[in-house]
């Protein structure tokens, strides 16, 4: 099949794009980078001549909630604007899971991913959004963020965080279903999400250990009705969610193993 992946060249999509040409799918990848700016619309309609499925796992780092509102809103509706042009039968949107129960201006990334699934579900285009619980990268990506001396505050918070190449394998399946005319609803929302409810702090602290990195994690409780859902329990898994992938542990053991090894030896 033909496919377009959105962000084709970052973490999740990079690996979706992985999955679909080593069976010899044809893939399109929508990145600025490729020629393709989806909020400019550049090259949008040319690159999805022919395309049966769009993966869409597009991100930026902003700073305020208007900002990711703005690109994700605006990611959201320039997809269903050119694929109902181009013919496509489906957009297949990488989501968040819990991030509707949290209300507006709690997190501004998950106001910008709330607007994004209202846009492509108000577009023509039948979708399928997949919400995915935090990825295992979350506490490295969080340390690099956060962390600018020997202390890090980090949210008291548990976490369900799943492997991203799962992540990807169920984008691709979504994306098999879509094409093949598997998905009976034009509106379909799935739930995934890792196999152990952590604590976020206990992740940081072993993702900084592994890179031997000296950082005492300070568990802090962030202010605001938000923050307390999410120390409750709404960022994880909810009874029907498909558990995916394996363990924190065993993503730590393979992601840093290899180069440990490499600096032990050289
Ligand atoms: N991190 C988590 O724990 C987590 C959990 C669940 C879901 N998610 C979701 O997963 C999605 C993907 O995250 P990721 O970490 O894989 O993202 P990422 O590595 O930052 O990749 C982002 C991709 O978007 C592309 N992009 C950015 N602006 C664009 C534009 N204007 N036009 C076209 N392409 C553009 C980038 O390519 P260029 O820079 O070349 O344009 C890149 O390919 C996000 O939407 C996130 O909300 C994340």
């Amino acid at each position: 099949m033909r496919v377009a992946v959105a962000g084709g060249t970052g973490l999740v999509g990079s690996r979706v794009v992985e999955r679909l040409r080593a069976r010899g799918d044809e893939v399109v990848v929508l990145a600025r980078s490729t020629g393709v700016d989806i909020v400019a619309g550049t090259g949008l309609s040319e690159a999805l001549a022919g395309v049966e499925v769009v993966v869409d796992t597009t991100s930026i780092v902003a700073r305020s909630s208007q900002e990711y509102v703005d690109f994700f809103g605006a990611v959201a509706r320039h997809l269903q604007t050119a694929a109902a042009a181009a013919g496509v039968h489906r957009i297949v949107t990488l989501s968040i899971v819990g991030i509707d129960g949290l209300g507006g201006g709690a997190f501004a990334h998950y106001d910008g991913k709330n607007a994004q699934e209202r846009e492509t579900e108000a577009g023509t285009v039948p979708t399928a959004i997949l919400r995915a619980t935090q990825f295992h990268d979350f506490a490295g990506q969080l340390i690099d963020w956060v962390a600018k001396g020997p202390l890090m505050p980090c949210p008291k918070q548990p976490v369900q965080t799943v492997d991203v190449g799962a992540v990807a394998d169920e984008l691709v399946a979504l994306a098999d279903e879509a094409a093949g005319g598997g998905l009976t609803s034009d509106r379909v929302r799935r739930d995934i999400a890792g196999p152990e409810r952590r604590l976020l702090a206990d992740l940081v602290r072993a993702v900084a250990k592994a890179r031997g990195r000296r950082l005492v994690v300070v568990p802090v409780w962030l202010p605001g009705e938000g923050a307390r859902k999410v120390r409750h329990g709404v960022l994880q898994a909810p009874p029907d969610a498909k558990i995916v992938g394996g363990t924190f542990e065993e993503w730590l053991a393979r992601e840093y193993a290899e180069p440990l090894r490499r600096a032990t030896t050289s």
